[in-house]
């Protein structure tokens, strides 16, 4: 008779390291013309007093045969039926790689140009606290001032907290933590209070530069805008300021780029002026270096800060805001870019 102790013994040390010893290891024990269903058949030569134990036997001899395949199973991925289902050598599926988002871009590109005259990169929360969004940069407490930039308060206690309206807290935060020379832009999501139309949007995104040295002047401003309008817009671009005010830069100055849609000929994304605004600049106040640490006797600076959703809208001529945060991909995927 069969002994059934080297059978076990067989099963245990058969070694299974791939998926065809598996699928051998299961025709041999315990497929439909395997030793076990060859067992079971012996059954009814076996004498009756015995039948009751060989059964047995039989059947623990099955669980471990069995045990044995369902773990392999689980080791040896690449299992028979798999190979069998799938042809390897066809070529794979294509992945969409998508695109980068048209503010991402153009916010690279503005860092790109700025770094290229050793500006840094500075970044800071958007949570900021009443100093840093307002008092630091000159805006007196219950200044008719503060409300230029409706804002969205988180905490009306002692110290009001709230989100930031612009990304100058992060030069506050600068000023505060180095000293000059500084030439830094700070790059980020801002927030205001505003009801969505097609031109205003309750958040958006800016990039602020900060330049801090001994004899810096209101012509070194105007150069390093005038360099970056022909970066960004092509070496065509003109500039123009005029004068403005902000509670942290006197003197204070709106800047306009010449319309690069008509070549300054006038159509009606310049309004027929010829020329476009992009951005608001000055002289650091004095009063702000002085908050911040810096002895405005011996340094002066200049500040400027500017939308990317404006200056995107300029580039690739969107004419609605609320697109960018919409998520439409029929939009999103008309943008390309390398950087
Ligand atoms: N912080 C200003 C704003 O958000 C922009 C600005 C920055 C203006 C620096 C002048 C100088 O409106």
């Amino acid at each position: 008779m069969t002994n059934l102790q080297e059978i076990a013994s067989e099963i245990e040390s058969y070694v299974i390291n791939d998926a065809k010893q598996a699928e051998d290891f299961r025709i041999k024990f315990i497929g439909s013309k395997g030793l076990i269903k060859e067992l079971y058949g012996e059954l009814k030569n076996v004498p009756a007093d015995q039948k009751r134990e060989f059964g047995q036997q039989v059947n623990q001899l099955k669980n471990l045969a069995e045990e044995k395949y369902n773990a392999s199973k689980e080791n040896v991925s690449d299992s028979k039926s798999q190979i069998d289902r799938f042809d390897l050598t066809r070529p794979g599926f294509d992945e969409s790689i998508g695109s980068r988002h048209p503010l991402s871009i153009v916010r690279s590109e503005i860092i790109e140009i700025f770094k290229k005259i050793g500006y840094s990169v500075s970044e800071g929360p958007e949570i900021e606290d009443d100093w840093h969004n307002f008092s630091a940069l000159n805006f007196p407490p219950e200044h008719p001032a503060r409300d230029m930039q409706d804002t969205f308060f988180i905490d009306k206690g002692e110290q009001e907290i709230a989100l930031r309206t612009h990304t100058s807290s992060v030069q506050v935060r600068v000023m505060e933590n180095s000293t000059p020379p500084i030439r830094t832009i700070s790059p980020g999501r801002v927030y205001r209070n505003e009801a969505i139309s097609a031109r205003a949007h309750c958040f958006f995104h800016q990039v602020e530069g900060l330049y801090i040295d001994k004899g810096v002047s209101f012509a070194d401003l105007k150069q390093t805008l005038l360099y970056f309008a022909k970066e960004l817009f092509g070496e065509k671009a003109q500039i123009r300021l005029r004068p403005s005010y902000f509670p942290f830069t006197e003197p204070s100055a709106e800047v306009d780029v010449s319309c690069t849609i008509c070549n300054s000929k006038g159509c009606n994304v310049c309004k027929y002026s010829g020329w476009l605004e992009i951005l608001g600049c000055g002289m650091v106040d004095p009063n702000v270096l002085e908050s911040c640490g810096i002895d405005s006797n011996e340094y002066s600076g200049f500040a400027f800060g500017m939308g990317i959703e404006r200056i995107t809208q300029l580039k690739y001529k969107v004419n609605d805001l609320r697109m960018y945060s919409e998520n439409d991909l029929r939009f999103l995927r008309q943008f390309t870019s390398n950087i």
